[in-house]
């Protein structure tokens, strides 16, 4: 085995979009790949200090979105350009939104599903940004990508990955196994 030193190397890591609305109504989208599920219906975010910051100061919605192979081009553009310097950061992404039905934020239609979140807490906050709790209000999926029980179908909708070690995005593969199952082979 070899070591390395610590560093942000949790895998596999998720490209979460983030979609809140400017102070004049204009979308805005960033990229983040330190979040996760925080709770049951709750989800946490490692939030530095953004244009994407400044908006939820002010409105405390937002979406999060699941970036895919279709939309990996824009989806790092979000990551690497701020709305605090250029506006128009979406129309240059190409993404057309609605407003969410449940939140005041953009549900970007280029995504397979989105949720619908609301600030519930900003964990250490300060200058350079804080942890982000936000509450799950509602989930909405393109049809296209639901399964025959009606439930989203995760395999359908070539969700990304970030690969930390070399920086880049993967796309996520075939389902492998049935969990809270698999395992009952060894017991
Ligand atoms: C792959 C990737 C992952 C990122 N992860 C995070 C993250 O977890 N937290 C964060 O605050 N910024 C993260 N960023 C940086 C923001 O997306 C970036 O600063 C963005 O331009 C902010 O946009 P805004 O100022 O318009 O809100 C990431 C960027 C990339 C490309």
């Amino acid at each position: 085995m070899k070591s390395f030193k610590p560093q942000a190397w949790l895998l596999p890591q998720p490209v979460l979009i983030l979609g809140t609305y400017d102070a004049d109504g204009t979308p805005n989208a960033m990229n983040a790949a330190w979040g996760g599920q925080w709770d049951r219906n709750e989800i946490m975010v490692s939030l530095g200090s953004h244009a994407t910051t400044d908006n939820l100061n002010r409105c405390g919605e937002l979406t999060i979105g699941f970036a895919t192979t279709d939309t990996l081009v824009a989806a790092d553009y979000v990551g690497i350009v701020s709305g605090r310097k250029t506006p128009d950061k979406i129309a240059k992404a190409g993404w057309n939104s609605v407003k969410g039905e449940h939140v005041n934020a953009p549900v970007f239609e280029c995504f397979p599903m989105t949720l619908e979140c609301r600030v519930k807490e900003k964990l250490y906050e300060s200058a350079t940004g804080y942890y982000l709790i936000a509450e799950i209000v509602n989930i909405v999926c393109d049809e296209k990508y639901l399964a025959a029980d009606g439930n989203p179908d995760v395999e359908k909708m070539k969700l990304i990955t970030f690969d930390p070690v070399h920086l880049g995005y993967i796309e996520l593969g075939k389902r492998v196994g049935d969990a809270f199952s698999a395992g009952k082979a060894l017991k």
